[in-house]
């Protein structure tokens, strides 16, 4: 499984030291969560800090848009760097088309599914998209308790997915940590998003990688 560190949780006044943590920590994406203050009650950052933060980096960033109307400013996003892209399935009317979009810029292109929104409503966009991203809080903050109702929503994912031969990533988003990674590995998670479990330690490499030791182990 991939883990994804989530910078939301980091010192905001030193991201750039964010991203050596997730280097030297063997992250595999990193997570940058966009909150417009509509979609979510919560502001965090935009493209000029992507952009920045992109060009420090080679790892592919994972942009999480937890924002309304998401194609108004797609664009921007995929220009300043964006390597992953979901977009929520709450906040899109035309989901098609902002899938389309972010694949034609050569990004990966998934969709976000609040807690409250079944796996079933993804609908004919499963053929449009790269991963799924199932919230397993609700958006908006860092540092929330994990709701274990996730675990059964991947489960019915990965069967969905196995069913029709989809070559579809499942990431998984809100209060993981080292006490529950090895069961979200084992319900059919591809890619964990962590962000205060990793960066609110004295010694977020270390635990980057014992994150990644407790998923490894079965
Ligand atoms: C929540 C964000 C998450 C958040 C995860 O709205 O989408 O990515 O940063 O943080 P933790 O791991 O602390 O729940
Ligand atoms: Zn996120």
């Amino acid at each position: 499984m991939k883990i994804a560190p989530s910078i939301l949780a980091a010192d905001m006044a030193d991201l750039g030291g964010a991203l050596k943590v997730c280097e030297a920590g063997g992250a595999d994406a990193v997570h940058f969560d966009v909150m417009d203050g509509h979609f979510v009650p919560n502001l965090s950052f935009g493209i000029p800090v992507l952009e920045a933060l992109a060009a420090r980096t080679r790892l592919p960033i994972d942009v999480h848009l937890m924002v309304e109307r998401p194609e108004r400013l797609l664009g921007e996003y995929l220009r300043a760097g964006a390597a992953w892209v979901s977009v929520h399935w709450e906040a899109a009317s035309h989901l098609d088309r902002v899938l389309s979009q972010i694949r034609e810029a050569g990004a990966r292109a998934g969709v976000a599914l609040n807690p409250a929104t079944p796996v079933e409503m993804l609908g004919d966009c499963i053929h449009n998209l790269d991963f799924v991203l199932l919230m397993s809080v609700n958006p908006g903050f860092s540092g929330q308790s994990f709701l274990p109702r996730a675990l059964e929503k991947a489960r019915t994912l990965r069967r969905i997915l196995d069913e029709r031969r989809l070559d579809v990533e499942i990431e998984m988003d809100g209060g993981i940590g080292a006490g529950n990674i090895r069961e979200v590995a084992r319900a059919g998670v591809d890619v964990s998003v962590a962000g205060s479990a990793v960066f609110g330690t004295d010694d977020p490499v270390a635990t980057l990688r014992e994150l990644q030791r407790a998923q490894e182990i079965t």
